[in-house]
């Protein structure tokens, strides 16, 4: 009787748990339907169905269910373009492009657009006059995107024009592109079509993200397309999708075209969803065309992406076909390049910057002007040639224009109207550094005046110091520019073996530091006594030495002394390491400075030889364990980056591949490998190993 109650509730929470999985399969589609639809509307009618509120509310949902549900995965979920783990990859696969992706002529003048379009007239019979779309030019990275039954299958880079890296997984992550397109609301959608357009970063979010790598010291990107460009080639979706791209479409391509004409192409598209700029006209004559450009030129300023120009399309299909292509471009369009924004005012005075290698950078102090929007009172003048080049001195009128890119740059100066008034040129570059009073020598390779108190010059003191603790080097986190700067002017750091003297106390009892931010970077510089001797020999920061040639030379010196005794001769016998690289080593043994900083790192525990490991492992190149191997290496590790992993490859004799093929011996296979790449191995029943496998592969043969 009790194990009958039993049984029955048994059975009722199986068909409450039943339930409760159809209510919730069922709340998935309609959080994905509900979410797919607001997001056309926006696109189409700019109509916020949900507010944005409600629509991250409704996306969490979503993303809650499906975490709950991983059997009803779908690669079309709206919640794809948040960015997902699943979907990390180790390469981009190349795919052949079904038309070509061509580029544009361009042209700055106005005559040559007349041109084009007389041309045009003459095709067709001057009594007719072509519809002309005029478009906005956008600044980005062109991307074709591939649907296929009205799902988003690919989406390719153009590569070189005929194939390009399928980077659908980043492409997912723009909001504005969508994943499916229903094919109930549109019957007519072709069973495949293209659509191409440009990928880019909007202003807003370029400047968030630079801002964002200042503090973290890292690279900054030049321009809002060098960003783009970088971020799509990301191989962490998750990255690329917190980075806030933006595309606009602009050209649909298919075998059964559902307009005649280009802008009822683009309508098509508008409909289905996709963002299509609403700075497009259809122009009837030159006149409508000039003004669209010079409206645009004027008004660019107050978009949120980047344009260079105005592009001109035949509107009638039928007309372009007739018009063709060239090699290179169509005959049908054209492109019209906006001049750069540039400025006239006065260079007020000449400045000097030092930077950490002793490199001495003049700056132009300007009286400041507005420019796209900024003000500008500085730019860089590169070098003395630059300046020569130009023929400028302070109190010149100079013009200063900012393309693309978010620098400003000086590009000549404006001729005095009176003959009279012109002064023969004279300018003086200084003889002195402006920091130490050191006299300045010429260096030749670099065309600049150059520090050389290397050891006594602040900006190259802390210059040598941060270098030191970069991640790539000694690695010592909790040690920014900022921080070292506050150490240096309180005394605690001159130098990098400094570092190692530094007690807790003195740092905790620093304006802004604790006993935890100060425990924190004393762990970090205690952890750099485990860097590899090559990692130390491209920390110390000698001239020409970078992280490579650090590489080289540390597998053939295996300690600093061996290197320091070497003569210029024997230096250059290590692979790619030519006189300059050599002479510079030498210089740097030869100062006694140098010589002093190298004994306090050694006594401090830094590694300045090789470590047995290390030994080790290179003596068994010599045995050739990997040759004759060729290698796909696929997917993150846990023991050495992938870096490291191809040059162990290389000093054991293997070759290093990137796609895997009949020819591969094996797949050096970390986490989360490529699917493509498993797949390929599946197939041609090439082995997989493990990171562990492979170590113990190399190390005890
Ligand atoms: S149409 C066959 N329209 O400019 C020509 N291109 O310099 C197809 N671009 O490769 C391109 N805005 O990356 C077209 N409204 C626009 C554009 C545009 C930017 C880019 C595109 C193209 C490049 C040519």
């Amino acid at each position: 009787m009790q194990l009958d109650l039993f049984n029955d509730i048994d059975q009722d929470e199986q068909t409450q748990t039943e339930q409760t999985q159809t209510d919730e399969k069922a709340q998935i589609e309609a959080l994905r339907a509900e979410l797919t639809e607001a997001n056309r509307l926006y696109y189409v009618l700019s109509a916020h169905t949900l507010t944005d509120q409600q629509f991250d509310e409704k996306m969490r949902q979503l993303q809650e269910l499906e975490a709950r549900h991983p059997e009803l995965y779908s690669p079309t979920s709206p919640t794809q373009q948040v960015g997902s783990d699943l979907k990390k990859q180790d390469s981009f696969v190349q795919i052949e492009h079904r038309y070509p992706m061509l580029s544009l002529a361009n042209t700055y003048s106005e005559q040559e657009i007349r041109d084009w379009y007389n041309r045009i007239l003459k095709e067709i019979g001057r009594d007719q006059q072509p519809e002309i779309v005029c478009e906005l030019k956008y600044d980005g990275l062109s991307i074709s995107l591939w649907y296929e039954q009205g799902v988003l299958v690919h989406a390719l880079t153009r590569g070189d024009g005929t194939r390009g890296d399928d980077v659908i997984n980043n492409i997912k992550t723009i909001r504005s592109i969508p994943l499916t397109i229903s094919r109930q609301r549109f019957p007519l959608l072709p069973d495949r079509f293209e659509i191409r357009g440009e990928v880019l970063m909007p202003w807003e979010s370029f400047e968030r993200l630079n801002k964002e790598r200042a503090e973290q010291e890292e690279n900054l990107f030049a321009n809002p397309r060098n960003a783009a460009s970088g971020t799509l080639k990301l191989l962490d979706p998750k990255i690329v999708a917190s980075r806030g791209l933006e595309a606009y479409l602009y050209y649909y391509l298919s075998d059964n075209p559902p307009a005649a004409t280009h802008s009822g192409c683009l309508s098509f598209a508008r409909q289905m969803g996709f963002n299509i700029s609403d700075a497009i006209k259809v122009c009837k004559n030159i006149n409508e065309i000039m003004q669209f450009i010079n409206y645009w030129d004027k008004e660019r300023k107050n978009l949120p992406v980047a344009t260079d120009g105005v592009v001109l399309k035949v509107n009638d299909l039928s007309l372009q076909n007739r018009l063709g292509f060239t090699a290179k471009t169509p005959r049908w369009a054209i492109a019209f390049k906006f001049q750069a924004e540039k400025q006239l005012t006065k260079l007020e005075r000449i400045t000097y910057q030092v930077g950490r290698t002793g490199i001495i950078t003049p700056v132009a102090n300007l009286t400041p002007v507005q420019l796209s929007g900024t003000t500008v009172s500085r730019a860089t003048l590169h070098n003395e040639d630059f300046i020569r080049q130009l023929g400028i001195a302070e109190g010149d009128m100079v013009w200063v224009e900012k393309g693309g890119e978010i620098i400003p740059k000086i590009t000549g100066k404006q001729q005095p109207q009176d003959a009279q008034t012109q002064q023969p040129y004279s300018f003086r570059f200084i003889s002195h550094c402006p920091e130490c009073g050191a006299a300045l020598v010429r260096d030749k390779e670099q065309a600049a005046w150059r520090c050389p108190n290397e050891q006594h010059c602040p900006p190259q003191q802390k210059g040598k110091i941060e270098h030191f603790v970069e991640r790539k080097a000694m690695n010592i986190d909790g040690l920014g520019a900022e921080t070292i700067d506050t150490f240096f002017s309180a005394h605690l750091l001159s130098n990098i073996a400094d570092l190692y003297d530094l007690k807790k106390d003195d740092i905790a009892k620093m304006e802004g530091f604790g006993e935890k931010s100060a425990q924190n970077i004393i762990d970090g510089i205690e952890a750099s006594k485990q860097v590899p001797w090559s990692r130390v020999l491209f920390a110390l920061g000698i001239r020409y030495v970078g992280e490579t040639t650090a590489m080289k030379l540390a597998r053939v010196f295996h300690s600093i002394d061996e290197l320091r005794n070497a003569s210029k001769e024997q230096i250059m016998t290590v692979e790619d390491v030519g006189e300059q690289v050599s002479q510079s080593i030498q210089l740097f043994f030869a100062d006694p400075a140098n010589l002093s900083i190298i004994e306090r790192l050694r006594a401090a525990g830094v590694r300045m030889s090789m470590s047995d490991e290390e030994l080790s492992s290179l003596n068994q190149a010599a045995s050739g364990t990997l040759n004759g191997q060729a290698i796909v290496i696929s997917g993150t590790f846990a023991r050495h980056s992938r870096d490291e992993y191809k040059a162990l490859i290389e000093q054991h004799g293997g070759k290093n591949l990137s796609s895997v093929s009949r020819k591969t011996s094996f797949i050096l296979a970390g986490e989360n490998m490529g699917p493509e790449k498993r797949k390929k191995a599946q197939e041609l029943n090439i082995p997989l190993m493990s990171e562990d496998e492979f170590l113990q592969l190399i190390n005890n043969q």
